[in-house]
């Protein structure tokens, strides 16, 4: 039933250009710590994640690094006549292995420090207070015998030192972490880059901690997960495990996005819908009263449809006095969908009306999940009948179990203000009593 158009190619640059503009302000002086696998460094696409990590630190996003180093601590071991030693997927790391450790972090650090110093001079970035700074951010302790295995130098984060890396972030600094950290009798261990961005992500205090990924994301991975969802999800790939648990802590969103994806970092941070998987630890969607301060969101989202005649026209002062009436769908603190309800001269009918959702949103069943919102909100108010007037849109509320009815089956009031040149549909559904708590 959708409008089918070709999109204007410049319309879609300049609706880009809006959506993201919103997030470059929301992103600004906020704490990113991303983090990445050892393997993604020897991807093609490393040069361009650098590139995007320029431009977010260029964007006022104070951004902590930390990358991972497996693949080049294996390979070492191996040009050493070694055989690298795991138990239960973790190294144990001997003191042969933990001179490859100590190589490999120094290569994988020269390396990074190298491309992202050349990214954050571009003359597009053009920011000469941008430099990035790698150091002795962490203090660790060994993870030491489990069922009878000594891990050795393998060891875990005790201390981040806070203030050092913030202070790094005031000057506008990136700070990049490798995972390794020294206890205080002056031994080092091998860390697993996945908890270090952990604990560092909870003791900063993070906005948001972000995986870069070599793994392929398994799917059907939604692209938004609860903390339940990416624990299940965990036997299909552990490192959504770790993430669950990160977000159990301080941790409010954790983002996984895959390094083959061109540009991944930037469309999942500057863009509505995303391109990776989000895992927060409350549901990212959710339906809930309007308020006074939501007016100019609805008004953006249903203005295209008044005009279309789809909906009938409200002035904002309208919808001010009327905003009680309102649900919306937000995703991501944007308003992406809206219904009203309105009582009516009958006591056991309410009106259903104003419902939409942002073309960029539907078909996912947005409209169904709203419009049984409403009608489990409708049962709660002791309705017994859900009246909707519509004249584009009858199949649909048919489809959802209303009947078309006559103008004479109207409420008294509706009936005396009814727009006999509108002429629309009139629809009722008879409303079946079902547990309302669960739906709300
Ligand atoms: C109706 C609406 C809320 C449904 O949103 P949604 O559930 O997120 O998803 P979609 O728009 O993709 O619609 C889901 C299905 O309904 C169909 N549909 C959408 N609009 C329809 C219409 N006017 N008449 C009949 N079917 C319609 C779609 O084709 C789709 O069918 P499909 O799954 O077979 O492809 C949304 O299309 C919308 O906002 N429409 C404009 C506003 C409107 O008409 N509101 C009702 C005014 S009273």
């Amino acid at each position: 039933m959708h409008n089918i158009e070709t999109p204007d190619p410049l319309f879609s640059r300049v609706s880009l250009l809006r959506e993201i503009g919103p997030y470059i302000q929301r992103h600004r002086n906020k704490i990113f710590v991303i983090a990445f696998a050892g393997e993604v460094v020897e991807q093609p696409t490393f040069r361009r994640i650098i590139q995007d990590i320029a431009i977010i630190a260029s964007l006022d996003v104070r951004v902590v690094l930390i990358h991972g180093t497996r693949p080049q601590i294996d390979s070492r071991i191996i040009e050493d006549g070694g055989q690298p030693l795991f138990h239960n997927g973790l190294r144990i790391t001997d003191k042969d292995a933990l001179l490859a450790v100590k190589e490999a972090c120094g290569y994988l650090r020269v390396k990074i420090e190298n491309l992202l110093t050349t990214a954050l001079h571009q003359p597009q970035i053009n920011n000469a207070a941008l430099d990035v700074i790698s150091g002795n951010f962490l203090s660790a302790k060994p993870i030491g015998v489990h069922d009878g295995i000594d891990y050795k130098y393998t060891g875990q984060v005790r201390k981040v030192n806070i203030e050092s890396i913030k202070e790094q972030l005031s000057h506008e600094n990136v700070v990049l972490i490798s995972p390794i950290g020294y206890s205080p009798t002056g031994e080092s261990y091998n860390l697993g880059y996945e908890q270090t961005a952990i604990a560092t992500a909870t003791a900063l205090k993070a906005n948001k901690l972000i995986f870069i990924t070599h793994e392929p994301i398994p799917m059907p991975i939604p692209n938004a997960m609860t903390r339940q969802e990416a624990e299940e999800l965990g036997e299909q790939m552990p490192l959504l495990k770790l993430i669950a648990k990160a977000v159990n802590q301080d941790i409010e969103r954790v983002h996984l996005i895959e390094s083959m994806t061109d540009g991944g970092l930037l469309l999942e941070l500057y863009t509505r819908e995303g391109i990776g998987s989000m895992i927060s630890n409350e549901s990212v969607e959710k339906i809930r009263p309007a308020l006074l301060e939501d007016i100019s969101g609805i008004l953006e989202l249903i203005r295209p449809l008044e005009q279309e005649g789809i909906l009938v026209r409200r002035s904002r002062e309208q919808l001010e006095l009327e905003i009680g009436n309102f649900h919306i769908v937000e995703v991501d603190r944007q308003i992406v969908g809206c219904a009203a309800l309105y009582q009516t001269d009958d006591l056991t009918i309410s009106e259903l009306s104003c419902v939409a959702v942002h073309p960029q949103y539907r078909a996912n069943y947005r409209g169904d999940r709203l419009v049984n919102y409403m009608e489990q909100l409708a049962i709660k108010q002791g309705k017994q009948k859900l009246l909707v007037l519509t004249t584009q849109t009858s199949d649909w509320f048919k489809e959802r179990g209303f009947d078309e009815k006559s103008i004479d089956d109207l409420p008294e009031n509706k009936k005396r203000l009814y727009n006999y040149k509108r002429n629309s549909r009139v629809l009722i559904k008879p409303l079946k009593q079902k547990s309302v708590s669960s739906a709300l």
